[in-house]
């Protein structure tokens, strides 16, 4: 018996993948500061878990393959009030996380050996979803020097071939911190239009923009009506990734059509997260004003920390919670291992995720590495100062 080609083609995430190891070196009495995964330390809002307690029905029932009614409206009167975005229920189905928004999308829209543009680096699962669709993706180059930015006609139309099907936008970007601006979100608008492409607008993150700048949806832009794909999460939004609750937006009818028929066969995502969830939606502005003000904090004790590193390139991002960070190293995965399994200050170590696994091409990212400023400041300034201090240790062992 064999595995399928597409399963035997795909890699062990890059955020998840040293877990096994870092549960030992947690469970032999070491603390290892968390810079590996996008789990915020932020409290869940109370709302979600009080909805959940005053669940009083006798069955737990099955809901509606697309979403419960409630849930569907407070999503539609979220988009109105903070964007003037006019979504209907019908526009919209309920999925388990963004993820499944994702893999959903992908089964809908794509055909072996159509190809998918996206921005290098790129959120690492994306390979694997575009996978298990045998789809390729078609990465467009980036670099720390230019800030990762790539929503430029001459770029876009470089990556294009006859194959392209769709272009995904992770904004603000994972892992690059990337925010676009009004004027990128035109030119990628455009080009999407001109070539009859689908637009997969994955805005996980969309509330967290630094530094004055306004948090845009794509689905603002009305001529992309019929291109886009909006997916959306409340994993990030209200630090509540454990509710697995997200969603897919779209006005084009036939997408949906062809959504829907997947979510029947998965018959309905989990009711009392729904519920919770539709408490979340309800929010005031205010709470994410204060969010983004927690993070633009976050990000700011990260990137100082870590300019304190000799050699480092760094871009300060714009927006998520995110940093990639260039090292003078060769392996950014043999440091991690040297940090898990050998480096110690005070009992103490850190974790992040080795970058190369948010690249397609092979042998780029090698030297960098991610880190999710998702702790409250006085950590973050501490595991990036084990990342400087561990390198110190890590070189004069390298040297010997
Ligand atoms: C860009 C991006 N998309 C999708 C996801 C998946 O989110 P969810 O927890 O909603 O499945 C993540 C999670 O880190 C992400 O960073």
């Amino acid at each position: 018996m064999k595995l399928s080609r597409n399963s035997q083609a795909m890699e062990f995430s890059p955020i998840r993948k040293f877990n096994p190891i870092a549960t030992e070196v947690q469970e032999s009495g070491v603390k290892i500061y968390h810079l590996n995964i996008g789990q915020p330390d932020i409290k869940t809002p109370r709302c979600f878990m009080d909805a959940v307690r005053a669940f009083d029905e006798d069955v737990l029932m099955y809901e509606q393959s697309q979403g419960d009614i409630k849930f569907l409206e407070s999503i539609c009167d979220y988009y109105k009030r903070e964007y003037g975005v006019g979504y209907k229920p019908t526009d919209i189905v309920v999925t388990m996380g963004a993820s499944e928004a994702l893999t959903m999308t992908f089964t809908t829209i794509i055909d072996p050996g159509d190809e998918i543009l996206i921005a290098e680096p790129f959120y690492s699962n994306y390979q694997t979803f575009a996978l298990v669709r045998g789809g390729d993706i078609r990465p467009i180059p980036t670099s720390s020097k230019e800030g990762y930015r790539y929503a430029a006609k001459d770029k876009l139309e470089a990556a294009l071939t006859d194959k392209t099907k769709a272009i995904v936008c992770i904004n603000p970007g994972n892992p690059t911190g990337l925010a676009l601006t009004a004027e990128e979100m035109d030119v990628i608008a455009d080009f999407v239009i001109e070539n009859d492409l689908w637009l997969i607008a994955d805005e996980a993150y969309r509330e967290y923009v630094y530094d004055g700048m306004k948090p845009r949806s794509f689905a603002n832009i009305d001529r992309l009506k019929e291109n886009l794909i909006v997916i959306d999460s409340v994993s990030k939004r209200f630090s509540a990734c454990g509710a697995r609750i997200g969603f897919v937006a779209s006005k084009n009818e036939e997408f949906m059509t062809g959504i829907i028929k997947l979510a029947q066969s998965r018959l309905c995502v989990s009711t009392l997260e729904q519920i919770g969830s539709t408490e979340l939606f309800k929010l005031p502005s205010s709470y994410y004003e204060e969010m983004k003000e927690e993070y633009c904090k976050r990000r700011d004790a990260a990137y100082e920390e870590i300019m304190q590193i000799p050699d480092v390139i760094c871009h300060k991002p714009g927006g998520a919670f995110y940093m990639m960070v260039d090292l003078p190293i060769d392996d950014a995965e043999d440091f991690l291992m040297f940090l898990l399994t050998e480096y110690r200050d005070n009992n103490e170590t850190v974790m992040f995720a080795p970058a190369a696994g948010f690249y397609s091409t092979p042998g780029k990212g090698r030297s960098e590495i991610r880190i999710a400023y998702v702790l409250e400041s006085g950590y973050i300034k501490r595991a990036c100062q084990l990342i400087r201090t561990g390198l110190e240790a890590y070189k004069a062992k390298m040297s010997k």
